[in-house]
């Protein structure tokens, strides 16, 4: 499976193969192989819009495995706040690094990076598109909890219009035997777009915009934050801000046992009292970003095969 060089910039760029080839290497990362494996590799960490975990992640990740990072969390303190175009920029950083991971506002702009940078690019988010190694670390995460892909219920629930981490998700979880649920309300349905892809590809799926009409158990509830920053219209926001509240009672709505998951940060759409039960996975799943990501970065510079 030929991985090296390879920039990563869309999830719908990988067969259900070379999924399940990154989420093996993944386990092998975390189980302590590849110890290292990132020695004399540099990182330009270019992020044009905030991050927490993608960010910190990939720096982490880096870093213990022996590479270095270069780059910038705030577009401010770049030349681009002096009109330089991506383009330039990418193709000067390029001469810096061995691999870049960057996230950018605009839809496209990784695509754009990656056909002008003589390095590979790792999409760590751009606009409302598509956000892949999130879900990569989604899939791992699934995998992890329930030993396969395949046979699984999985419902998202929020913000399906904005969230570029579910388009994401829906795609590849449509390359295995999963049932989706998509909860939202009408005015942030999943796009038109991805519902007529998974249509054609005979993916078994269901939307609904209450959590109670949700239809059997799930084994996976996907929460997502509604995209306030997405938003051209701040009234429409505030129709559907606080729009679902995931508690111990929806919870049993949807059979008590599903694994509640959430790429964070969260606002208000769960409450604190899921936390500490044994349905929240989302922690877990934030620090397998880590392996994850370590795995993508050896994969891509060549020293993990
Ligand atoms: N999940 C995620 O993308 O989080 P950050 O925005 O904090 O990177």
């Amino acid at each position: 499976m030929e991985f090296n060089q390879r920039s990563i910039i869309s999830i719908r760029d990988f067969s259900r193969e070379e999924i399940e080839f990154v989420v093996g290497k993944a386990l092998e990362v975390k189980q302590g192989r590849w110890h290292d494996a990132l020695s004399g590799k540099v990182l330009a960490s270019l992020f044009f819009e905030p991050s927490t975990r993608t960010r910190l992640s990939f720096d982490a990740a880096m870093v213990s495995m022996g590479g270095r990072v270069v780059g910038f969390a705030d577009a401010g303190v770049s030349s681009t706040k002096k009109g330089e175009s991506l383009a330039d920029t990418i193709r000067t950083v390029t001469g810096y690094c061995d691999v870049i991971a960057m996230r950018h506002p605009v839809e496209g702009a990784a695509r754009l990076a990656s056909e002008v940078a003589g390095v590979p690019v790792i999409n760590a988010g751009d606009g409302a598109n598509q956000h892949p190694t999130q879900t990569f670390l989604d899939l791992f995460t699934i995998h992890e909890e329930f030993g396969r892909l395949d046979g699984l219920k999985v419902g998202m629930l929020g913000d399906l219009k904005y969230g570029r981490t579910v388009h994401s998700l829906a795609k590849a979880l449509s390359l295995f035997e999963v049932e989706q649920v998509f909860i939202s309300p009408p005015s942030l349905r999943m796009p038109e777009g991805i519902i007529e892809e998974l249509r054609q590809g005979g993916t078994a799926f269901q939307e609904v915009e209450e959590i109670d009409q949700v239809q059997g158990a799930l084994d996976v509830l996907y929460v997502t934050r509604i995209q306030k920053e997405r938003f051209a219209d701040f009234q429409e926001y505030e129709r559907v801000a606080g729009a679902y509240r995931l508690g111990h009672r929806e919870l049993s709505a949807l059979g008590g046992q599903c694994r509640v998951m959430h790429p964070l940060p969260r606002v208000d759409e769960i409450k604190p009292e899921v936390d500490s039960g044994g349905n929240a996975i989302y922690f877990r799943q934030a620090h397998n970003g880590i392996p994850t990501r370590q795995a993508l970065l050896g994969l891509v510079t060549g020293t993990i095969s």
